[in-house]
């Protein structure tokens, strides 16, 4: 029976479009001076090669991954091997990894509809998530409720898990943010495990208990449904909101630049079509400014926490400025307490400082805002891996990568827990 509904998944109706990278490989390119830097961002600068940066780096002895298409792959190569650069292949073959998510997710859409239950193990579509939230909270009234805080630019709505055991709704809050790059999907589905985590451990987990008796917990777990939507339906490798901008071919912005925290410095483009491109104004995108004025609204936010990948990084204010964030010694000890405990379950290594001087200086990020906004406790998780598979991590790391994130979260949410201010 497996077998068949298997088989039939293979020949099904596909989803569409995304047999796009065939032949596409994703570079590893290790800089090791600042001679190496420029050479290598005159070749990402090569429009023509349209090379798409996964990871990128300032520092040295921190490798940068890009993602090759097919026809730039001898120009690439030639250009590297002329210039001494020092490279590997990390995907040979980006269009495999593709297609096996592909038959798995479809897979599992057979095995969810005949058994019903959502599974915490695979990659769901926009609207599994928000079944499963609409489940979450109906399965767990007094303690879960599904609030649409806003809509995205093409109107899905977007929703918010809300964890509260208290009446009144000004008490001390965590903003845990998920899925502001589309393509990170190990955020979202680790978002919706913690959910399902904090649901079902209620009562029975005296930290998570004891947490909820003090604080709320707001969990968005898709904070760019359009791009979630897109990377499933058109371009599995989207990172940006999916808005239009007159006068330009090219779509979106990059939701972690458009925060109201030195908006268009650093790290950003003008350019709407770059990656980083900061948008027209700050909160321009709707999905931004939704998060926004709920949390203004609110008033009474002590910790905002934003999942990403990939990197395994545990990072906290400033991203605009390399200059100390006036809380970073605490910082610091808590993001370092929490990646220890991460660590503990199956022994996966987070790297920890303040975004600027970890990786790069990027302005506009969700957590720079929040932090200059009087919540104090603001921390960016960049979740698995450190690029093996990159954003294409396979299904069967959701449940460890979540796992061992909980026990980061848990650690960061006990110390707000006990130095609410
Ligand atoms: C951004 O913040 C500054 C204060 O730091 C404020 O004056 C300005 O109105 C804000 N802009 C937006 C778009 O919210
Ligand atoms: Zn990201």
């Amino acid at each position: 029976m497996k077998w068949i509904l298997f088989f039939g998944a293979l020949i099904g109706p596909s989803i569409c479009g995304r047999g796009k990278f065939f032949g596409d490989q994703v570079f590893r390119i290790n800089v090791r001076n600042g001679d190496e830097i420029s050479k290598l961002n005159e070749l990402v600068k090569s429009d023509n090669l349209k090379l798409n940066i996964w990871k990128s780096s300032c520092s040295l002895g921190h490798p940068v991954d890009v993602l090759v298409p097919a026809v730039s792959l001898q120009p690439v190569e030639f250009f590297l091997k002329s210039q001494g650069l020092d490279y590997s292949v990390t995907i040979e073959d980006l269009q495999a990894l593709l297609d096996k998510e592909d038959e798995e997710m479809q897979y599992n859409q057979e095995q969810e509809r005949s058994s019903n239950n959502f599974n915490y193990g695979a990659y769901h579509s926009l609207e599994a998530i928000y079944q499963e939230m609409d489940s979450i909270a109906g399965d767990f009234p007094h303690l879960a409720s599904r609030v649409k805080i806003g809509h995205s630019f093409e109107d899905r709505p977007m929703y918010v898990l809300k964890f509260s055991t208290g009446k009144g709704s000004q008490r001390p809050a965590i903003w845990l943010n998920a899925g502001i790059h589309s393509r990170e999907w190990i955020s979202q589905a680790t978002a919706m495990w913690t959910a399902r985590k904090i649901v079902s451990d209620y009562g029975k987990d005296p930290a998570i208990t004891s947490i909820l008796k003090k604080m709320d917990i707001f969990l968005l777990p898709v904070a760019n449904p359009d791009g979630y939507v897109h990377t499933h339906t058109e371009n599995r490798l989207w990172r940006k909101t999916r808005s239009l901008h007159p006068g330009s071919p090219c779509i979106g912005v990059d939701p972690n630049r458009n925060w109201n925290a030195s908006f268009a410095g650093r790290g950003a483009s003008g350019n709407p079509c770059s990656e980083v491109y900061h948008g027209p104004h700050a909160n321009s995108e709707v999905e931004v400014k939704s998060v926004v004025d709920f949390i203004q609204k609110h008033g009474n936010f002590k910790c905002f926490i934003d999942l990403h990948s990939y990197s395994q990084l545990l990072m906290y204010p400033y991203a605009y400025t390399a200059k100390e964030a006036p809380d970073a010694d605490e910082l610091d000890e808590v993001a370092r307490r929490a990646a220890k405990a991460l660590a503990s379950l199956s022994g996966t290594q987070y790297r920890v400082g303040s975004t600027a001087t970890t990786v790069y200086q990027a302005s506009g990020s969700s957590v720079d805002w929040a932090y200059d906004n009087g919540i104090k406790y603001a921390f960016t998780f960049e979740l698995r891996d450190t690029g093996h598979y990159g954003f294409l991590l396979p299904a069967d790391q959701i449940i460890p990568t979540a796992e061992e994130t909980w026990l980061g979260l848990k650690t960061i949410m006990e110390h707000v827990r006990d130095h609410l201010y």
